[in-house]
C-alpha cells in the first residue's frame, strides 16, 4: 500500500494505474476506521482493480467545533489496519492540502441536505459535499463507496453526482453492525459500557417499528412512530432529536408506508450523538 499526502501524488498513482486499464475504486473516510469502514473497502476491492482509501477529518462539516476536536484520530492504527487489507492507495492529506487558500467554493446540494440532519447540523452537508466533489476531482475513481449507515449522506451524493455530471457510479452497501446490534461508528468508541443500553434505544426503536410494519402489518407512520418514540423516552437523559419514516427516494414524510421508505434517528447522549437508520420494503 502506498501513502501520499499530496493531491499531485494522488494523480500520479491514480494515473498510472489507468494506463494499465484498471478500474478505480475510492472509499472516502475521516479514519478511526471500524468494520463498516472495512465492509466499504473489501467491496471496492472485489469489485475494482485499484482501490484508493482517504483519510480526512473534514473541518468544514463539522457544526461544531468541540465536535472537530474531539473526531478520533489514530492514523497509526487505521494505517496498520489498511496494511492488512489490499489497499493500493492511501491518500492521507494535512488540512493545508485541502484547504490550501482560504476557499470561496461550495457545493450545496439544496431540499434533501436541508431535512432531517441538516436540520440539526446546518451546513453539514454542504461541507460533506465540497469535500467530496474534491476528492472525486483528485481521485477521479469509476467507483466510489458509501455506506447506508448514513443514509441521508449517500442520497445527497447521489444527487450531487446527477446534478453535476459527475462520472462516477455511487455504490451503497448495507450497515455493518456489532454484535448487540449498535450500528458501527467511529464515535462508538465514547460510549461508556454502563451507557450501552441507552445507545441502542435508537436501534431497538427501528426494530419495534420494522416488526410492526413487517410482522403487524401496519402501515400509519403516526402510530409507528409513536411507538418507537416512546422506546427512546425510557431513557431520561436520552435526547431524541428526530425520528421519522420518509420517502426511498426522495427523503419526504411518508404518511402510510405503501413502498420503499426508510426510517431515520438521531439521538443524544450526554456526550455523544448517534445516528441510525432502516430501510423498509413492502
Ligand atoms: P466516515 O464517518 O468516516 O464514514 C466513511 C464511510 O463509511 C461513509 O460512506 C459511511 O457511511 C461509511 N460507514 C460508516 N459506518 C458504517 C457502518 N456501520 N456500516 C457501513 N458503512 C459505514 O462519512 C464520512 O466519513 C464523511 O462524511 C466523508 C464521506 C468521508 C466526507 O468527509
Amino acid at each position: 500500500m502506498k501513502i501520499v499526502k499530496k493531491v499531485d501524488d494522488v494523480r500520479k498513482e491514480v494515473k498510472k494505474a489507468r494506463k494499465e486499464g484498471k478500474t478505480i475504486g475510492f472509499v472516502p473516510t475521516m479514519g478511526a476506521l471500524h468494520n463498516g469502514h472495512l465492509s466499504l473497502i473489501k467491496a471496492s476491492i472485489s469489485e475494482c482493480a485499484f482501490t484508493v482509501v482517504s483519510i480526512f477529518v473534514n473541518p468544514i462539516q463539522f457544526n461544531d467545533p468541540a465536535d472537530y476536536k474531539k473526531y478520533p484520530r489514530d492514523n497509526e492504527r487505521d494505517i496498520n489496519l489498511l496494511k492488512k487489507e489490499d489497499v493500493d492507495l492511501l491518500f492521507i492529506p494535512e488540512t493545508e492540502e485541502m484547504y490550501k487558500e482560504r476557499a470561496e467554493t461550495y457545493v450545496e446540494v439544496r431540499g434533501l441536505s436541508d431535512v432531517l440532519e441538516g436540520k440539526f447540523r446546518p451546513g453539514h452537508f454542504k461541507g460533506v459535499c465540497t469535500v467530496v466533489c474534491k476528492l472525486f476531482n483528485i481521485v477521479q475513481p469509476d467507483k466510489a463507496y458509501f455506506g447506508w449507515k448514513d443514509a441521508q449522506q449517500l442520497i445527497v451524493i447521489r444527487k450531487m453526482v446527477k446534478d453535476l455530471n459527475i462520472p462516477v457510479e455511487i455504490v451503497g452497501c448495507p450497515t455493518i453492525r456489532e454484535n448487540d446490534g449498535l450500528a458501527a461508528s467511529s464515535r462508538n468508541v465514547f460510549i461508556k459500557e454502563d451507557d450501552r443500553e441507552k445507545a441502542l434505544s435508537l436501534y431497538n426503536s427501528l426494530k419495534k417499528i420494522e416488526d410492526m410494519v413487517l410482522k403487524e402489518g401496519i402501515k400509519d407512520t403516526s402510530i409507528l412512530l409513536e411507538e418507537g418514540k416512546s422506546i427512546i423516552a425510557k431513557y431520561t437523559d436520552v435526547e431524541l432529536q428526530y425520528l421519522e419514516i420518509v420517502d426511498f427516494e426522495n427523503l419526504s414524510p411518508v404518511r402510510k408506508i405503501e413502498s420503499k421508505v426508510l426510517v431515520l434517528g438521531a439521538i443524544k447522549l450526554p456526550y455523544v450523538r448517534l445516528i441510525d437508520n432502516i430501510i423498509i420494503n413492502v
